[in-house]
């Protein structure tokens, strides 16, 4: 899979938490991330960081503009051509979203396992874990790895779809920042051996300034 280039032109989002209220959260952003590229979003807190990662995964609807992810207009596609879509990039979170009850390769696998002709997801699902430095932890609960390990966990999870586009939203928020350092490490290399874009918000200097690009944020707009 080779990665998919994102646009975003003149995208606007406003939520309204109550009646008569108004956040604006991105006002009339626009921007532009080459394929392949690894793209740190930084910001305040509540300068959109978040919002701008769920129009890009299209959890979320844009009130103005356009954004293209590859060759998708994502304000275009229908309800079922979002989930088809969603299915083609990878999520990763600050907190990792293991499910507990699963073991570590169950967790990796959990996304395809519904689905028919899936006969050979454990496997991928196993060769992941070895990929992202887990091998030999399959078995286990993910209550028995560090925070470190559930968030190779995570990852591991958000490739298994092959994912021409990576969402990471503080990937290393709950790590410290040697932790964090490997986890930006591991995804760098995946990056190089698997060619997909990577968009990570993140409060952390330093996970931002090895990214290939840093863009900013403030107020829901892009700065400098
Ligand atoms: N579901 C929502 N309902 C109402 N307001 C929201 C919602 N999600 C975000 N907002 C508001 O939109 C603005 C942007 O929020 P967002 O979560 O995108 O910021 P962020 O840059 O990710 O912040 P942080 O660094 O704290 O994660 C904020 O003012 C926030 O309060
Ligand atoms: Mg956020």
């Amino acid at each position: 899979m080779t990665g998919f280039a994102v646009r975003l032109d003149e995208v606007s989002k406003r939520y309204r938490p109550a009646p008569g209220q108004v956040v604006t959260a991105l006002d009339r952003v626009s921007l532009s991330v080459e394929a392949g590229s690894v793209v740190a979003l930084v910001g305040p807190s509540g300068s959109g960081k978040s919002t701008l990662l769920h129009l890009v995964g299209a959890m979320d609807t844009a009130d103005e503009g356009r954004i293209r992810v590859g060759e998708r207009e994502l304000t275009e596609l229908s309800r079922r051509d979002q989930t088809a879509y969603r299915r083609t990039i990878g999520f990763v979170f600050q907190r990792f979203h293991l499910l507990p009850a699963l073991t570590v390769v169950d967790n990796v696998a959990a996304p395809l396992l519904p689905r028919r002709g899936a006969a050979d997801v454990v496997p991928r699902a196993r060769a992941l874990l070895d990929a992202v430095g887990l091998d030999g932890k399959g078995d286990v609960l993910p209550s028995r790895l560090s925070g470190g390990e559930q968030q190779r966990v995570a990852i591991a999870r958000a490739l298994l779809s092959d994912p021409g586009l990576v969402l990471a939203d503080e990937p290393t928020g709950n790590l410290d920042s040697a932790t964090g350092a490997a986890i930006v490490d591991l995804l760098l290399r995946l990056r190089k051996e698997r060619g997909m874009t990577i968009l990570v918000a993140t409060h952390d200097r330093s996970v931002a300034e090895r990214c290939d690009r840093i863009v900013r944020l403030a107020d829901g707009r892009t700065v400098g």
